[in-house]
């Protein structure tokens, strides 16, 4: 689906009504949510079909022949071909459905614990999250290869030509996040993808921070897995998606065992199901998959055309008011075209943490610390950031408030 869609005119205030949390007060405040690169909040179109599922379908899939069964399965194999038309995936048995990004990344370096050896090598980005690095340093454990790491500058962005000196015939995997979820950096995917494919290597996407602010076309891209949650995008907490090419997928042994996972099974031996069973062993999160159906269709109904160029001016507008604070202190890339609807800043002298807490006694939200990203906070040798992540439903009012808050707390801390 999701292309027949025709998006709305885009109108803030109309949005807002479909999240009934943004109607709530924090603290006696009307709620001001600036971390939707934790989490999105969820509409009520994606609520109303969670409460419908429970409702009406709940049953497990894939197993009984009686109605309920076929029916929630059903509806959870149309979830999977929404989100393989979301995201322009040729077969729909090349979506895995996850538990989230974690998920997904783990599933696949486990599965190349059988295929590398010593001598092999890994490269990640320096602004990777901690997920995108841990599995990493567990394989290279486990395998005997090396992580190799591409640097950033001090404006957050990726030393393209020190990536080019790390890849070599060695190189058999490269991970990188779409966009950082620290700063907001978009990172050059589609080249670092055709460089590492010159040396024969692989390349998993992080994509986590990506599908929030613009739809991916991984086709395009030739990546050979992508990974993201749906709670970043407007859709429930645990449940995901793995992408991967079906000729990796076949490759890759399972990660676990279980129902479901299986052809035969006997004492003496089992046979495994085709994809993407392969790789679903259990009962999944099948409210939460069709869920996630439903969020990508809200998503398309709003329109990425028309959520990027909104974000756009948010950031643009907050960026501009939050460096007129004195001892302000912006992290990431200074050109705003290199950036999604991000801001990651510090005040001089101050603790993030107690920047935070002022701001949420005035019922904003924003995350303060170091965004699961150590190494970026190594890098620029600070404890964290104050975090402000800005969505479609956001207003320039709350912006507003935010900068207002800010102030307050630099007034009280100083
Ligand atoms: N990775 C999420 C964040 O950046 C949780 O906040």
């Amino acid at each position: 689906m999701n292309d027949t869609v025709k998006p709305i005119d885009f109108n803030v205030e109309n949005i807002r009504q479909d999240f009934p949390i943004l109607q709530r007060e924090v603290n006696g405040k009307p709620l001001v949510y600036l971390d939707n690169a934790a989490t999105s909040q969820t509409p009520k179109q994606v609520i109303d079909v969670i409460v419908d599922y429970y409702s009406n379908y709940n049953a497990n899939i894939h197993r009984g022949v009686h109605t309920l069964s076929q029916e929630a399965t059903d509806l959870y194999e149309q979830a999977r071909i929404k989100i393989q038309n979301h995201f322009n995936i040729e077969k729909s048995y090349e979506v895995i459905l996850t538990s989230g990004t974690t998920h997904g990344i783990n599933l696949v370096a486990s599965g190349f614990a059988s295929l590398l050896k010593k001598g092999d090598e890994i490269i990640v980005s320096a602004l990777e999250h901690h997920s995108n690095i841990v599995p990493w340093q567990m394989l290279c454990e486990r395998t005997g290869a090396t992580l190799r790491v591409v640097p950033m500058d001090v404006n957050g962005q990726l030393l393209l030509e020190d990536y080019d000196q790390l890849l070599s015939e060695k190189t058999k995997l490269v991970f990188v996040n779409h966009i950082s979820n620290a700063l907001g950096t978009i990172n050059p995917i589609k080249l670092m993808i055709e460089k590492a494919h010159a040396v024969g290597a692989a390349v998993l996407v992080d994509g986590a921070q990506s599908c929030p602010h613009l739809k991916p076309d991984l086709q395009a891209l030739d990546v050979d897995f992508y990974v993201t949650s749906a709670h970043k995008i407007c859709g429930p907490t645990g449940v995901g998606m793995l992408y991967g090419k079906e000729a990796w997928l076949t490759k890759l042994p399972p990660y676990q065992g279980g129902g479901e996972m299986i052809d035969q099974v006997s004492f003496e031996k089992t046979t495994y199901a085709g994809l993407p069973h392969k790789f679903e062993a259990g009962t999944p999160n099948i409210c939460g998959g069709i869920a996630f159906g439903a969020a990508l269709d809200y998503m398309n109904i709003v329109g990425f055309d028309a959520i990027a160029t909104y974000e756009h001016s948010l950031l643009e507008y907050a960026t501009k008011a939050l460096s007129q604070i004195e001892g302000l202190k912006i992290y990431g890339p200074k050109d705003l075209e290199a950036k999604t609807s991000v801001v990651s800043f510090n005040i001089e002298g101050i603790h993030p943490y107690d920047i935070g807490t002022i701001l949420d006694k005035m019922g904003i939200a924003v995350r303060t610390g170091h965004h699961c990203a150590q190494p970026i906070m190594d890098f620029f040798k600070i404890p964290g950031t104050v975090r402000a992540s800005f969505a479609f439903y956001n207003t320039m009012e709350e912006i507003d408030a935010l900068v207002s808050g800010v102030k307050k707390a630099k007034m009280m801390l100083s």
